[in-house]
């Protein structure tokens, strides 16, 4: 009997793919890129499995070109790329890469906040350009982490790990949230439950981990940038499109708030050109989870999830909800 067809939309680790090979006939791109529906559309024809990137579109046009198709595995934990509802309708099973990216993720949302915050860039930038001729007692002042409010805005399991590292910073927590923790995990994570304007208002250093949704969109423009600190910065790690990156890049160059650090983006991989035009603000290619350990684990999730799909192994990961 023929082995069912895999399409797998990047190249990753041959050892992870090769899990693959035992039960499937797989077709790898041999590159990353990005793909039009069309190309999708024709990747998918015969495809009875799929693992995408979060640059893959898979909606109901591209779905009707793929009459086979039964799982579609995300190789990410934000899956606003996958029209769920479609998928629901043709049928076929999808799943995302939660919880082995949570630490990774949060370490990056603190690393880029810290630059933000002490001015990395900006300063790497003056020294690479050859204009450090001694040094400045009053130059490159920043805002300092330790004791300040971090403020976050989506307290899922990552903005719990991001919440759960402030101790180390002797920082005070405050979260916003859909709906409110548990007061078991707000104690070990050390966060305050407060409303958005409360956290807008008091955050030093506000971290945005929300999921992207339409109703989500520009959660954060030119009213929120108003309403937060002159001094704050704001780190964006979860989704483009959460933040109005016009509006930030304008409250960025009136000085609304002090700093920024981005690494997803609006229309990704292009950038506001606005944004770049600021010196205060961190940009990042949308590598938070890209760790060595944490990519082969999202890697493996992914495999494990087409597998278990087709009855090979045990359900590794929860599908989107
Ligand atoms: C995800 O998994 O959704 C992240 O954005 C990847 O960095």
């Amino acid at each position: 009997m023929s082995k069912p067809k895999a399409w797998v939309s990047r190249p990753f680790f041959p050892d992870i793919v090769d899990r693959l090979r035992e039960h499937f006939d797989v077709v790898q791109e041999p590159e990353e890129r990005s793909f039009t529906p069309d190309e999708l559309a024709a990747r998918l024809k015969d495809a009875d499995a799929a693992i995408v990137g979060l640059v893959d579109r898979i909606d109901a046009g591209v779905l009707a070109h793929a009459p086979g198709l039964r799982f579609v595995a995300n190789l990410g934990v934000g899956y606003n790329n996958l029209d769920l509802d479609a998928l629901t309708a043709a049928g076929v099973g999808a799943s995302n890469t939660p919880d082995v990216l949570n630490e990774t993720v949060a370490d990056y949302a603190w690393a880029l906040m810290l630059a933000a915050a002490r001015r990395v860039g900006e300063a790497e930038r003056w020294l690479r350009a050859g204009q450090w001729q001694g040094s400045r007692f009053e130059g490159w002042l920043g805002a300092d982490v330790h004791g300040k409010t971090i403020g976050i805005l989506g307290m899922g399991r990552i903005g719990q790990a991001i919440a759960r590292r402030a101790a180390g910073f002797r920082a005070p927590v405050l979260y916003h949230n859909r709906s409110r923790l548990d007061a078991a995990i707000e104690r070990e994570c050390g966060a305050r439950y407060v409303d958005k304007a409360t956290l807008l208002a008091q955050a030093d250093h506000l971290i945005l981990v929300l999921p992207f949704t339409p109703a989500n969109r520009h959660t954060i423009g030119a009213g929120e940038l108003k309403a937060m600190k002159p001094t704050a910065t704001l780190t964006n790690i979860a989704r483009g499109g959460i933040v109005d990156d016009e509006a930030l890049a304008r409250a960025l160059a009136a000085g609304e708030i002090a700093a920024a650090a981005l690494d997803v983006f609006e229309g990704e991989p292009q950038v506001h050109p606005a944004l770049l035009e600021q010196g205060n603000v961190v940009l990042s290619p949308h590598i938070a989870s890209a760790s060595r350990d944490t990519r082969r684990d999202m890697a493996s999730l992914a495999v494990d999830n087409v597998l278990a799909a087709f009855g090979h192994g045990p359900c590794a990961g929860r599908p989107p909800t």
